[in-house]
C-alpha cells in the first residue's frame, strides 16, 4: 500500500513548537505550504527529509519483563540483565588509529565479540600495531574468532572502514591534566583526520584521544563530516567510575547500579546523581549527601589515579571497554540512549559545542541526543563545562 501524502500547514509547524520539537519530518511526496516554511523558519523548526533514523527500541525478552515486573515485591532483587538487542550488526571494517593500551585492547576485545569481518590497527611505530595484530589472530585458535585482522603503519590503511576508533596521541604524565596535551594531540588529530576524509569518507569516527571534547571537536572540524559521524568516547567511561564508587560506596553489586556522567571528560566532569539509580531508587535510598559528593569525585579523579600509580601512562582497559560500549551502540547490540561527546545544536540550551551528553545511536552515528531532565545544579555544570571547553579552543 502506498503511504498517503500529507499536506503540511503552518498548525503542525505550530503543533510540533507546542511539543517542544526541534524538526519536522518530511516525507517523500508530502507538499509544504508556503506558510508552513515560513512559520518553520520563525519558530526555527527545521523541515528534514524523512523517513529519519528512529531510535532503536530497549528490546527485552520476556524473562527479563517478568523480572522487572516482579522485583518490587521480591526481598532479594536481582538486577535485570544489561539490555541487548537481539540481532547486533557485523561491521565490514574497523580500524583503529593508534594501537597503544587503549587501541590494542579495544581491538582485542572488538575481535573476541566477533564484531567485524576485518580489524585494521595502525601506529606509527614500526612493528607495534603488526605485533598486536599478530598476536590477537594467535589468540584466534583459542577464541575462535572469525575476524580477519592486520596492522601497519600508514594512515591509508583506514581504507573502507565503518568505525574509525581514534586513541593515537600522547598521554599525561603524572601531574598533567588531559588540557595540557591540546596543542601536541591536536595535530596527530589533524593529520589522522585528512586520511578519514579521503580514505573513509563514509566512516563513523570515535574520538579517544585526549583532551577528548576538545580534539572531538577537532576531528569534526577537519574531516568536515556531520556531527552525527564524530563522537568523543568519555561519557561511558566516566559513568563506569561513576558506578564503581556508588556500587562500592552502597557495597551492592555494580550490576545493581546505574550511573551517567555527562560535562567534559576533564575537570568540569558532571557526574549526574539524579539520572542514576541503586536497585532502581534513587541514590539517597543508600547513600549519604556525603557518600554521594565522594562518588563524584571519584569519577572525577578516577583517571588521574592511574595515570599517578602507573606513571607511564593512563588507564587502558576501563577506557577500552567504554570504547566497545560506544561501538555496541553503532551495531545495534545495545539499545537506549549512552553518553557521547557530540557537537551541540540547541539541545540543553547549548550551541556549537561538543560535550558530553546522552544520545541514542544507530549504524550512521549519533540518531538524537537524548535531552533529559537535570536539576539546576546539574545543568548549571553542563553549562560551565561548554563555557570551559570554548575557552579553551579559542586560548
Ligand atoms: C582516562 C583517560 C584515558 O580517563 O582520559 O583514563
Amino acid at each position: 500500500m502506498k503511504p498517503s501524502r500529507r499536506v503540511i500547514g503552518a498548525e503542525h509547524i505550530r503543533d510540533a513548537r507546542r511539543r517542544q520539537r526541534k524538526h519536522v519530518e518530511v516525507m517523500p511526496g508530502d507538499i509544504v505550504t508556503p506558510e508552513a516554511r515560513d512559520q518553520a523558519e520563525r519558530l526555527g523548526i527545521a523541515l528534514r527529509d524523512g523517513p529519519l533514523p528512529r531510535p532503536q527500541p530497549e528490546v527485552t525478552d520476556g524473562a527479563t519483563s517478568l523480572r522487572r515486573a516482579l522485583w518490587r515485591r521480591s526481598p532479594r532483587w536481582i538486577a535485570p540483565s544489561a539490555r541487548r538487542a537481539r540481532q547486533p550488526r557485523r561491521f565490514g571494517r574497523i580500524a583503529f588509529v593508534g594501537a597503544g593500551g587503549v587501541g590494542s585492547h579495544a581491538a582485542h576485545l572488538c575481535a573476541m565479540a566477533d564484531m567485524a569481518e576485518e580489524i585494521v590497527l595502525i601506529d606509527i611505530t614500526p612493528g607495534l600495531a603488526e605485533a598486536f595484530a599478530l598476536d590477537i589472530a594467535h589468540a584466534s585458535g583459542i577464541t575462535r574468532s572469525r575476524c580477519r585482522i592486520r596492522g601497519g603503519q600508514s594512515l591509508a590503511m583506514v581504507e573502507g572502514a565503518d568505525v574509525v576508533l581514534v586513541t593515537a596521541g600522547r598521554p599525561r604524565a603524572p601531574g598533567m591534566t588531559r588540557a595540557d596535551l591540546i596543542e601536541v594531540n591536536r595535530r596527530v588529530i589533524h593529520a589522522t583526520a585528512a586520511a578519514i576524509a579521503d580514505h573513509a569518507p563514509q566512516a563513523v569516527v570515535v574520538v579517544v584521544t585526549n583532551p577528548l571534547d576538545e580534539m572531538t571537536y577537532e576531528m569534526l572540524q577537519a574531516t568536515g563530516f556531520p556531527r552525527n559521524r564524530v563522537l568523543g568516547m568519555a561519557g561511558t567511561l566516566d559513568s563506569s567510575r561513576f558506578r564503581h564508587a556508588l556500587a562500592r560506596a552502597a557495597v551492592v553489586d555494580p550490576g545493581d547500579v546505574e550511573a551517567l556522567t555527562l560535562g567534559s571528560h576533564g575537570e568540569e566532569m558532571a557526574p549526574i546523581p539524579s539520572a542514576s539509580t541503586i536497585k532502581g531508587r534513587p541514590l539517597s535510598a543508600f547513600l549519604s549527601p556525603d557518600q554521594i559528593a565522594a562518588c563524584v569525585r571519584d569519577a572525577i579523579t578516577g583517571g588521574g589515579h592511574v595515570v599517578a600509580l602507573k606513571r607511564t601512562g593512563s588507564a587502558v582497559i576501563a577506557p577500552a571497554h567504554a570504547s566497545v560500549e560506544v561501538m555496541d551502540h553503532l551495531r545495534g547490540a545495545r539499545s537506549g540512549a549512552v553518553p557521547v561527546s557530540v557537537m551541540l545544536m540547541g539541545e540543553f540550551g547549548l550551541d556549537g559545542v561538543v560535550l558530553g551528553v546522552p544520545g541514542y545511536l544507530g549504524e550512521g552515528g549519533l540518531i538524537e541526543v537524548a535531552e533529559i531532565s537535570l536539576t539546576d545544579a546539574e545543568r548549571a555544570s553542563l553549562h560551565a563545562a561548554a563555557e570551559a571547553i570554548r575557552t579553551r579552543l579559542a586560548s
